[in-house]
C-alpha cells in the first residue's frame, strides 16, 4: 500500500505522514529532507543556484546526511527550493524515491510532488492546505521549540518565497493530483488531522475494494 501526502510547507505533512506509518507498520520518506541534503551538497560545492552544482549535488546524494543536525537550517531550507526547481536534480531523487515506495508492506511518502509525479499509482492521496499565517505561525514553534530563535515575520516571508517557488516551477509544481483529497488544516490540531485523513484513506481503500 502505497500513500501519498503533499502540501506546502507547515502545512502538517511529515507528523501526519509519521503517525499514519506508525498505525499502519509501514515505512516513512519525508522526501523533502532528500532535497534538503543536495542542497547542503550544493552548498559545499558552490553556488546551489547554479543548476550544474545543484544537480552534480543530487547525483552524488549521501544518504548518511539525512541524519545531518544542519537541514532545517534557514539558508539549507532556501537552498532547498531552489535546488527542487532544477529537472536534473528531481529526476536524480526520481528512483530512490520510487524504490523507497514500491517496496514491500507498503510506504507513506510526503512532499510536493508524491501524488502527480513519484507515485500517480498511489492507493490514497492527501493534499494538505492551510493559510501562509497558519503555517508561519506552526513552523516558528516548532523552531522555538528546538532551540532556533525564529521569528514569525521570517518564517512567514521564507515560506511565502518558498511556496511561490514550489509552486510557479515548470518541473512537478506543487499542485495536488486530480485525484487528491485536500485537507485544511488552519483550524486542526494535529490529532484532528489524523483523525480527518484517516478517515479520507479508509473511504479511498473501501472504494478500490468495491
Ligand atoms: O518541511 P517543509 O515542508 O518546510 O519543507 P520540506 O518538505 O523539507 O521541503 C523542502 C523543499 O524541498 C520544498 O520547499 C520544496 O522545494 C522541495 N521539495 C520538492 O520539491 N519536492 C518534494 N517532494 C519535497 C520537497
Amino acid at each position: 500500500m502505497i500513500i501519498a501526502i503533499d502540501g506546502p510547507a507547515g502545512a502538517g505533512k511529515s507528523t501526519l505522514a509519521r503517525r499514519i506509518a506508525g498505525k499502519l507498520g509501514v515505512a516513512h520518506l519525508d522526501t523533502g529532507s532528500l532535497y534538503r541534503v543536495v542542497a547542503l551538497n550544493a552548498l559545499e560545492l558552490g553556488d546551489p543556484a547554479d543548476p550544474a552544482i545543484a544537480e552534480r549535488a543530487a547525483r552524488a546524494l549521501d544518504l548518511s546526511l539525512l541524519e545531518d543536525g544542519r537541514l532545517r537550517d534557514e539558508e539549507i531550507t532556501s537552498a532547498s527550493s531552489v535546488v527542487a526547481a532544477v529537472p536534473g536534480v528531481r529526476s536524480a531523487l526520481l528512483d530512490f524515491q520510487r524504490d523507497f515506495a514500491h517496496r514491500a508492506g507498503g510506504a507513506v511518502l510526503d512532499g510536493r510532488d508524491i501524488g502527480t509525479v513519484v507515485c500517480p499509482d498511489a492507493d490514497a492521496k492527501l493534499f494538505l492546505t492551510a493559510t501562509p499565517e497558519a503555517r508561519a505561525q506552526r513552523r516558528t514553534r516548532e523552531l522555538q521549540a528546538t532551540g532556533g530563535g525564529s521569528i514569525y515575520l521570517r518564517v512567514l516571508a521564507d515560506m511565502k518565497a518558498r511556496d511561490a517557488r514550489d509552486s510557479v516551477r515548470q518541473a512537478a509544481p506543487l499542485v495536488p493530483a486530480d485525484d487528491a483529497i485536500v485537507i485544511d488544516t488552519s483550524s486542526l490540531d494535529a490529532d484532528a488531522v489524523f483523525a480527518a485523513a484517516l478517515a479520507a484513506i479508509a473511504d479511498k481503500l473501501a472504494d478500490i475494494k468495491r
